[in-house]
Formats: C-alpha cells, sequence, structure tokens
C-alpha cells in the first residue's frame, strides 16, 4: 500500500518516528510556564533526519541517551504547522533527551487564575491537544497516525493534584523537598498524541462506578457525582456494540467553565464540561459520545485530521445506540435529528466550500480547528446508519464489533476502510458518493421523533396548560424549532411562562438565546453577554457569536464583549471565534481593539 502522509505533521514515511514519551515536567504557575525534559524513543534504530513538529516552544537542547549533546535546528514558524525541530538521529539510536519549556505561545495549555475556577483560592492548568496541540506541550510526532505510549513525573506546587489521561503510579504523589509534590503515571498501550492530557489543581475524587472515580473541584463534587451516576451503564451498553472495555478504568473529570469542547475522550481522564452538569442528566448524551470514542478514536483513530470522520462519525453513531439503548429510541432520534438541523446550519456556512462538506477531506495547509463542523460527526454518523439501515442490524453489529477488533491501536485512513467495509457488504450502498461527494447523498436516512411530533402540533405558537408535562428534551425541540424572527411579545410571554432566558439546560437556553438576539429581544441581548462572560465551549460561543455579529446593531457588543473575554478563553475557542468573525468579514483591529476600538 502506498504511504499516505499527514498534512499536519512533518512526520515522513520512513523517518525514525516517536513511539514512546518519557516526560518530566515541574509546573511553574508563577511564570505560566511548563519546564520540560522528554526522552522521546523512536521506532527504528536505522538513524537519520528526524523533523518533529513544536510550536513556540523554548527548545534548551538536545542530548543522546549517554549525555552528549546533539545539534538541532529550529525551523521557521509555519501558522497551522509551528515549528519544525530537526536533527540527525545517528545509527543505533533510537533515543533523544529533550531539554525544553512551554510559553505564552503554547496552545494546547490554559493557565487559570484562582478567580476563573469555582472556589477561586488555587490556580489551574489545564491541557487541550486535539487536534494538532501536543506539538505545544511536547516535541513529537504530533500526528494522529503516529501512535505513542507514555510515562510522566509531574512536580507541582504541594496543595495540588496532577492528572494525566494514564493510571497514576503514585498514590497521592511524593512530597519534595521544597514545597513540591510530585505525580507518576504510566500509559502504556498506543495512542494518539492530542490524548496526552495534564490537568494540575485543587481537584478531588468520588467513586461513581466499579471502573470510575469522577474528578471535579471541591465544591462540584457531588452535583456531579449526581449527574454522572450511570457511566457503568452507559459503559456497559458501549461494550455491548463495540465489545470489551480497551483502557482499564475510565475516571471522568469537569473541567472549569472555560473549557473549549461538551467533552473530551482522554482514556483513563475524560472531560466533561460542566456545561452538561444540569441536575437533570438531560445531557449525559456527551459522556455517552465521550464513552464511545474510547473504541471510535482512541483505539481506532483516523490516519489525520483528512479521516477524522473515522473518529466522529462511528462515535456519533455510537453515541445514539447507546442512548436508545439507555434512554429510548425517541430520545436517539431527536438527538439525531435536531444534530442534523445543526449540520444544515454548517452547510449555510461553508456554502462557498463545499469541499469541506466532504467526509474525506484533503486539509493540507489548513488549520483543522477552524475547518471543524459537524460534518465529520453527523454526516459521518448517517452514512453508518444508512449502512445499517441497508444491511439490516443483524449483519451491521457483528461487522461493527469486528471491525474495531480488526483495527485496534491501529489508525486508518477513509481509503483502507472503504476496502474493508466493500469487502463484506459489497456495494451495500454508494460509498463512495457518501465518503467523496458534497453535502448529504440521495436516500439519507430520514429521522424524526416523538418528540418533534408532540412539539411540532405546537410549532409556532406558545405551548399551553396541556404542554405542562414537556420535558428537556420537548423544550430543546420546540426552541430549536422556532424560525428568527420573532415579535418581541410572543418572546416575552414565552418567556414570562417558562424562563427560558435563564433555563439551567443550555442546549435550550442558548437556542433561545440566539433566537432572542435575532428578533433584538432585550432580555435575550443582555443574557447572551452575560452567558459569554463565564461559558468558554466552543459550540455555544459559536452560535452566540454569530447571532450578535450577523446583525449590525448588535455587532459593536459582540466585538466588546468578545475583548472583555478573550483572555477567559481557551487559546483554540479565541481562534475558533475569531475565525468566524472573520467569515463575516471583521477585521482583527476591529475584534482586538488594538487600533480603531473607541466609539464601540
Ligand atoms: N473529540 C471531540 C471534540 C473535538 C472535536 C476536538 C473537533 C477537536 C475537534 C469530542 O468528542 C466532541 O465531539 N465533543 C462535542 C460534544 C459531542 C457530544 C458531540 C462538543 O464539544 O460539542
Ligand atoms: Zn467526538
Amino acid at each position: 500500500m502506498q504511504a499516505e502522509f499527514d498534512p499536519h505533521s512533518r512526520l515522513r514515511p520512513g523517518m525514525p518516528q516517536t513511539r514512546h514519551v518519557d516526560w518530566d515536567v515541574i509546573v511553574d504557575f508563577g511564570r505560566k510556564r511548563l519546564r520540560c525534559s522528554v526522552t522521546l524513543t523512536f521506532d527504528r534504530t536505522t538513524g537519520g533526519e528526524v523533523v518533529l513538529d513544536t510550536r513556540r516552544l523554548d527548545i534548551l537542547g538536545l542530548a543522546l541517551p549517554d549525555g552528549e549533546p546533539l545539534s538541532y535546528t529550529l525551523g521557521d514558524t509555519d501558522p497551522v504547522l509551528g515549528e519544525p525541530l530537526t536533527f540527525v538521529l545517528p545509527a543505533g539510536e533510537d533515543r533523544v533527551r529533550v531539554a525544553y519549556e512551554t510559553t505564552e505561545g503554547s496552545t494546547a495549555l490554559q493557565w487559570l487564575e484562582p478567580e476563573q475556577t469555582s472556589a477561586g483560592t488555587h490556580d489551574f492548568l489545564f491541557s487541550q491537544c486535539q487536534t494538532i496541540h501536543a506539538r505545544s506541550m511536547i516535541p513529537l510526532h504530533d500526528s494522529m497516525s503516529a501512535k505513542v505510549s507514555f510515562r510522566a513525573r509531574i512536580t507541582v506546587p504541594d496543595g495540588y493534584t496532577a492528572l494525566m489521561s494514564a493510571k497514576s503510579t503514585s498514590g497521592d504523589g511524593t512530597v519534595g523537598g521544597d514545597g513540591t509534590r510530585t505525580f507518576e503515571f504510566d500509559a502504556p498501550q498506543p495512542r494518539p498524541p492530542y490524548l496526552i492530557v495534564l490537568v494540575v489543581g485543587n481537584v478531588a475524587a468520588r467513586r461513581i462506578g466499579p471502573r470510575s472515580l469522577l474528578w471535579a473541584e471541591p465544591d462540584g463534587l457531588a452535583a456531579a457525582a449526581e449527574e454522572f451516576s450511570e457511566v457503568e451503564t452507559l459503559l456497559a451498553a458501549a461494550e455491548d456494540l463495540y465489545g470489551p472495555y480497551p483502557w482499564g478504568d475510565l475516571d471522568l473529570i469537569v473541567m472549569p467553565p472555560s473549557y473549549p469542547y461538551g467533552g473530551l475522550e482522554n482514556p483513563g481522564l475524560t472531560f466533561l464540561s460542566p456545561t452538561i452538569v444540569l441536575g437533570d442528566r438531560s445531557e449525559v448524551g456527551v459522556l455517552s459520545h465521550e464513552i464511545a470514542h474510547h473504541w471510535s478514536g482512541d483505539l481506532v483513530t483516523g490516519h489525520s485530521m483528512n479521516h477524522f470522520w473515522v473518529n466522529e462519525g462511528f462515535t456519533t453513531y455510537a453515541e445514539r445506540r447507546i442512548t436508545e439503548a439507555t434512554a429510548g429510541v425517541d430520545v436517539a432520534d431527536l438527538h439525531t435529528a435536531l444534530a442534523i438541523d445543526d449540520l444544515r446550519d454548517d452547510f449555510a456556512y461553508l456554502a462557498g466550500t463545499p469541499e469541506l462538506t466532504r467526509l474525506r477531506k484533503d486539509l493540507t495547509g489548513q488549520d483543522p480547528d477552524t475547518t471543524s463542523s459537524w460534518v465529520a460527526h453527523e454526516k459521518g454518523g448517517l452514512f453508518l446508519r444508512a449502512l445499517e439501515e441497508a444491511v439490516g442490524r443483524e449483519r451491521f453489529d457483528p461487522f461493527f464489533k469486528r471491525f474495531f477488533a480488526d483495527f485496534a491501536f491501529r489508525s486508518l485512513t477513509t481509503e483502507e476502510f472503504l476496502t474493508y467495509v466493500d469487502g463484506i457488504f459489497p456495494e451495500a450502498i454508494d460509498y463512495k458518493e457518501w465518503l467523496y461527494g458534497d453535502w448529504l447523498p440521495e436516500g439519507t436516512p430520514e429521522v424524526t421523533s416523538r418528540f418533534l411530533a408532540e412539539t411540532a402540533a405546537v410549532g409556532q405558537d406558545l405551548p399551553g396548560a396541556e404542554q405542562a408535562h414537556w420535558t428537556a428534551e420537548h423544550w430543546k425541540a420546540y426552541v430549536r424549532r422556532l424560525t428568527a424572527p420573532k415579535g418581541v411579545d410572543f418572546l416575552e410571554a414565552l418567556d414570562q411562562a417558562h424562563g427560558l432566558t435563564r433555563h439551567t439546560n443550555l442546549e435550550i437556553r442558548v437556542a433561545w438565546l440566539a433566537l432572542g438576539v435575532r428578533s433584538a429581544y432585550r432580555p435575550a441581548v443582555e443574557a447572551t453577554v452575560e452567558l459569554l462572560g463565564g461559558v468558554g465551549r466552543m459550540k455555544y460561543l459559536k452560535q452566540l457569536y454569530d447571532a450578535l455579529a450577523e446583525n449590525p446593531s448588535t455587532l459593536p457588543l459582540a466585538l466588546r464583549t468578545y475583548r472583555a473575554n478573550r483572555g477567559f478563553y481557551h487559546p483554540i475557542a479565541r481562534t475558533v471565534v475569531e475565525s468566524r468573525f472573520e467569515h463575516l468579514g471583521i477585521a482583527p483591529q476591529e475584534y482586538l481593539g488594538e487600533a480603531g476600538s473607541t466609539g464601540v
């Protein structure tokens, strides 16, 4: 097979490739830097030129295992890829040590001040390496196709806990003589580098399942433990679909409010946004999604971001199957139907770049974060649903399980998948149209749900006494299908009766606020500005900044709000929100406010 290379990495076929990472870190909250030494092990001893991925690291020196310094060059910055770190590995050697520090340009890291945490007493640090930010934390081959195992020793100020997506091998840590504590970790199975994560803060744990601890800031622990108490049930439903869970334990952590995603699938330490801790378990689908990723994404991985649908499409399909098994088919199908609405919104955004609506992409030269949409998730999920419908569940389910067994701990391309599936279900559906075509193919499954039928009966009217029993699922369905703009009288009546501007469920509240902003409903505009100062989840930032920025009368407020909160958002969220502004023709000096900001 012709070796394909990842356009977002400096790794090239034949080059010694990183296979194991041995990481020593001192967490310096004062300087907001990680002081690091990493020993990388490569997959061969043939020697030769190695080019690693890095981004904004202060490289202090390279050495061979015997301590002999190794010369290197750090190349020019590529805005998407970062700086290449080049050296020659002598024949016979398979290890090199790099001493370095992270900098304020490390796009993976967010250093929170105590007041940005819920207790307000301790600093907090977390990393977010997906998609291509591991290189801003560790110099390595930052490719989904270059899986690594790792070990780490993390030294923090005493009173802090360090957590990683790995087995802890040091319990509560070892106290050092200098007011520090060192935590040790071991992650022996190979995984894509974006799954190496570090969290340091004042966090506590509670057991919520036979293989699950829940971590959170102490004041948030009880509510989150209640919200996610179904973890073992969800895990069992996932195992029915995929086979035995491959990563040992599954701990969860509730992240600070600025966390840019709903969740992230780190094996051993899955991240969850605090926006899904609601008191009614109505967003537990996010946890099902992250659990599903432990197979699709973590165990079997797309070869590069060109094949990201392998991660997200399988996961979205499985998420809905887990929801179906645990909450019923109407909830699962509602989630799919509303997600198709999101996908269609993305299609409108991508109108000028239809190639980004393909499952198999070519993202050479493009930023995989700003070009990311619901295509990989939802078109990918629908593709698998169409395949399931074509061959029947009795045949589809064994195929699904076998696929994950056959490709375990590997990365694969769309083309490898095509060959595989075509060998099992030849021509069950038009695979090429699904994988290589723009938009959605004909024959896309129709998806509806009891909740949509029940709320459609109310349509664009006000719900009355007969709707008093509505659940969060009904409200999601109803609010999402209200079309903007609406009259202020209608919005006021609805808001007074049902408190949507303050609704605890952010799926409902954000859909409502976007509608309100587009309808110039003042309370919604005010609540939107407030929400944007307290939540950093990108899904919501995109919807709300888009709504504010689209309308000339609220654009100045969008820009002012963004400038006021930019420091609160994770670096990835900043880049993504800024790319949305640019899509609307807004220049950097407007959203950054360096010039011409007066009078806004
Ligand atoms: N792995 C993704 C997060 C991600 C997506 C990181 C794209 C980088 C690029 C995660 O599993 C995810 O999909 N999160 C969703 C929620 C999920 C329930 C669809 C999110 O953050 O909204
Ligand atoms: Zn996902």
